[in-house]
């Protein structure tokens, strides 16, 4: 494989006397894509992402962008990559107009007012530009957030769970200014605890828990490695169907009181219905569903992963 954007070999950070937020990770991410690493609260994403971004010194390992040391010569790399941090907070009293400028100053840019509204109309920001910062919503303070980091133009973009407690609107107009950074050449590294997330936006996925990568691969690599493609759905057909079910032979599970029969092969289709078909089922509906990164998530870490796992 060719020399990656990011290489991150051995890396580890522990916080003594027991945590191991990161624990001896490596991998490699090409230019241009869209990375996501996914996980719970606590996987370790964060940590990761600040020892990239120069914040946080590791216990091992070594981490390089554009072959550059993180750790030693950090300066080199300031121009060449933009930050949103996971709990990023605008400057309350600035207009984001003036947020803008503020911030390129602090990289030596001189930004005029209407190169400012320009980036700003790019977050499509352009009707709440004059508003001060402190009254936007979180998807416009998130937007703003993503504007500050573009304005080196960088051409790494570490954005730790941009989404994150949006609504589901602004969660995709977040995806597509995403997808549009990308396009235009931008290198993104994307934590979340989205999985559609990922599905949606990633080219690369690496799912962390407790510190250590558990899998990695392009979302559909994922789903086919460690997800059955596709999967019946008997809703509400209890276990005694369940029971006659796996009677015939055919792999089924239960989950909340549905039968999930797994299809591995889509030929295998009109097989399993027509076993199916003999038994007496008090189903309320029957349906295919593709597996999701969840599904992916759920097998290999066992751990739900929904709204109730964020933090506020
Ligand atoms: N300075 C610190 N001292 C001690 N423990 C820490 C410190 N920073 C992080 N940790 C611990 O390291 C682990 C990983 O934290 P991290 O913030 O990287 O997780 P995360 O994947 O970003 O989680 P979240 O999704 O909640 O943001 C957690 O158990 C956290 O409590
Ligand atoms: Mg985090």
């Amino acid at each position: 494989m060719s020399e990656g954007l990011i290489q991150v070999e051995g890396l580890s950070k522990h916080y003594p006397p027991d945590v191991k937020a990161v624990d001896d990770i490596s991998f490699t991410i090409q230019p241009r894509q869209i990375f996501s690493m996914l996980g719970p609260n606590g996987a370790g994403k964060t940590t990761t992402v600040e020892i990239l971004e120069g914040l946080r010194t590791p216990t091992s390992g070594t981490a390089t962008i554009f072959g550059v040391d993180v750790t030693k010569d950090y300066s080199t790399l300031r121009d060449r990559v933009g930050i949103l941090p996971q709990s990023f907070e605008p400057f309350d009293n600035l207009k984001p107009t003036e947020a803008v400028q503020y911030w390129a100053g602090l990289y030596d840019i001189k930004m005029t007012k209407s190169q400012a509204n320009f980036l700003l109309e790019r977050v499509d920001l352009t009707e709440r530009k004059s508003v001060l910062s402190r009254n936007l919503s979180g998807g416009e303070k998130r937007k703003l957030g993503i504007a500050l980091s573009l304005i080196n133009e960088p051409e790494l973009l570490f954005l730790d769970e941009p989404t994150t407690g949006l609504d589901p609107k602004a969660r995709r107009d977040l995806w597509r200014l995403i997808e549009e950074i990308r396009k235009k050449g931008t290198t993104v590294f994307l934590t979340t605890h989205y999985l559609e997330e990922a599905e949606k936006l990633a080219d690369d996925v690496a799912i962390m828990h407790k510190g250590k990568i558990v899998a990695r691969g392009s979302p559909h690599d994922l789903i086919a490695r460690y997800g059955k493609m596709t999967v019946i759905v008997l809703s509400g057909a209890g276990s005694e169907a369940l029971r006659e079910i796996r009677r015939r032979g055919i792999e089924a599970t239960e989950e909340n009181g549905d039968v999930l029969v797994p299809v591995k092969d889509p030929t295998e289709m009109r097989a399993i219905f027509q076993k199916i078909s003999g038994i007496e089922l008090q189903a309320k509906d029957i349906y295919t569903r593709r597996q999701t990164l969840e599904d992916v998530f759920l097998n290999l870490v066992g751990a739900k992963m929904d709204e109730g796992d964020l933090k506020p």
